[in-house]
């Protein structure tokens, strides 16, 4: 049965981490198509354009032949009623994120009731893991390959270190 649903990852990957890559490589076993769905969190200054974010997204994801990125600007409730999904993932790294991640699954559900969240959890070695502190290491002239693909890597150097 799953493996006919289209879910839906909806994130803001300001830049995408090898933890996001781990949850979107795990949702592909699970279901026949998975939509990543960029967007802006209007909470978040965010420090890579929407284009660069994709771009990422897409070049980091090649291989995996389910996975479409895409964007969506708005209410993610409206979205989903959009493309007819109504399975959202979102990765839960620890208990900290339970709060959160609880409500805006709540709320979703409140403003659509078709709506149904799956946590997913990364691999344990990404549990620590942030786009916030990758960025920091990065500026700081810290190595962070071993926490974001290669892509990203490169293009975290071109953005703080021509400055
Ligand atoms: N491994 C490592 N890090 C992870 C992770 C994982 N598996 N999953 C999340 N994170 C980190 C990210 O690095 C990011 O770190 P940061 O806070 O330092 O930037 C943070 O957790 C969460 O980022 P992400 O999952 O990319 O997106 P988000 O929390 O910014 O996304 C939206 C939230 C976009 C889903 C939400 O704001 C939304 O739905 N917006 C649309 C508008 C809307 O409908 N609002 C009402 C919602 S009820």
């Amino acid at each position: 049965m799953s493996q006919e649903i289209l879910a839906v990852y909806p994130g803001s990957f300001d830049p995408l981490t090898n933890g996001h890559l781990d949850i979107i490589t795990r949702s592909s076993k699970l279901f026949c198509k998975i939509i990543v769905a960029v967007t802006t969190n209007y909470n978040k200054k965010h420090t890579f354009s929407l284009d660069e974010r994709l771009r990422l997204l897409r070049e980091s994801t090649k291989d995996l032949n389910n996975i479409e990125i895409l964007s969506f600007s708005g209410l993610l409730a409206k979205y989903l009623e959009q493309i007819k999904s109504f399975v959202v993932i979102r990765g839960l790294r620890a208990l900290s994120d339970f709060e959160y991640e609880f409500q805006m699954a709540l709320m979703n559900r409140n403003l659509n009731k078709k709506i149904e969240t799956i946590f997913l959890i990364p691999d344990q070695s990404y549990t620590f893991l942030s786009s916030t502190m990758v960025k920091e290491i990065a500026m700081l002239g810290g190595d962070v390959s071993c926490f974001v693909p290669k892509c990203v890597e490169e293009e975290l150097k071109n953005k703080y270190q021509k400055k």
